[in-house]
């Protein structure tokens, strides 16, 4: 079958294109500059063209940070585009696996989101994010909205790799310790992505509509952050002895992040039969990746 991944060029569309290819999909991908989602000219000649029944979406504006300073941009790419996207498709007859994002909540939930949470961001990019999601949902009934969080890879700029290259060059590093989250691999994502594109091109019944997928179990960025150099110090050298948990509060940031983001992954199972393994266990092989590709 033909699939078209928009936004081949980032950490996740890099594993959808290479898993996808390897799992025989006749696959086309495409980013920018080729194709600027905020373009409603270049998305529909593109859907246009490229004969995919199905359009993966795992292009975005993910600068947290930066989205407060540049919101026009940010609502662009995350709001308009999966607009335009979204349009094209109904118009075509295509159907749209967007993917999205933990920080459409507010954080303060004491049990794991469920898909029909009500969504309640509290920056730039997650309002901009929750603004794709609606576009997508309003428009296109054959979608599927995948929601993800902590994202890491192979490729890319991640949290992962940041620590492992302060890991190497300091004895002491500071992670915030009061946001909890799922870390989630992207080879493990594309993965989940993929077998739903499967089960379309088998003609099997899809059930459509907002999903949640991330790796199992709740962590803080400075467990997370403790694990990545648990598991690195015996493939590398790392100079980092000590990492001090911090309060949120005391590393300022531009943008607000939720507290609490931990997604509930029942419905992806009991629909698609689609299980995430424990964090701990991608990270361990995603990070043998990692540093065997430093040593190339
Ligand atoms: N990263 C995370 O921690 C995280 C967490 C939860 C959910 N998500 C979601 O997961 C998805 C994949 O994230 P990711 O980490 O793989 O993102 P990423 O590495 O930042 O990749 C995004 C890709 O989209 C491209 N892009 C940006 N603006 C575009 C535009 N106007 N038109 C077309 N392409 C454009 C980027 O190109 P440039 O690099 O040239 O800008 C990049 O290749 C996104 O929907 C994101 O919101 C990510």
């Amino acid at each position: 079958m033909k699939l078209l991944i928009v936004g081949n060029q980032g950490q996740l569309g890099r594993e959808l294109e290479l898993r996808g290819i390897a799992a025989g999909f006749e696959l086309t991908g495409i980013d920018l500059p080729k194709l600027d989602l905020t373009r409603p000219d270049q998305v529909k000649a593109i859907l246009e063209h490229s004969g995919a029944p199905l359009v993966v979406n795992a292009a975005a504006y993910t600068a947290v940070d930066k989205a407060e300073s540049e919101p026009e941009l940010a609502f662009a790419v995350n709001a308009d585009g999966p607009r335009h996207l979204a349009d094209q498709c109904h118009r075509l007859g295509l159907a749209l696996i967007h993917v999205s994002t933990d920080y459409v909540f507010d954080g303060t939930a004491t049990r794991p989101y469920l898909e029909t949470d009500p969504i309640s961001p509290i920056g730039v990019y997650g309002q901009s994010k929750a603004d794709g999601e609606v576009a997508v949902s309003s428009r296109l009934s054959r979608h599927l909205i995948l929601r993800t969080s902590w994202l890491y890879g192979l490729y890319g700029a991640n949290f992962v790799k940041t620590m492992l290259r302060l890991g190497k060059q300091r004895q002491s590093l500071s992670v915030v310790a009061d946001q909890q989250g799922c870390p989630t691999c992207a080879a493990d994502l594309a993965e989940a992505i993929l077998a739903v594109a499967s089960r379309f091109s088998q003609g099997s019944p899809v059930v459509w509509g907002t999903y949640h997928y991330c790796g199992q179990g709740i962590t803080t960025w400075h467990q997370f952050a403790e694990t990545i150099f648990e598991l690195a110090r015996p493939l590398t050298d790392l100079c980092v002895t000590h990492v001090e948990a911090i309060a949120t509060s005391a590393y300022p940031t531009a943008a607000r992040r939720p507290a609490f983001s931990a997604l509930d992954c029942q419905k992806i199972r009991q629909n698609f039969d689609i299980a995430a393994r424990p964090w701990r266990e991608s990270l361990a092989q995603t990070l043998k990746q990692i540093l065997a590709a430093n040593d190339r």
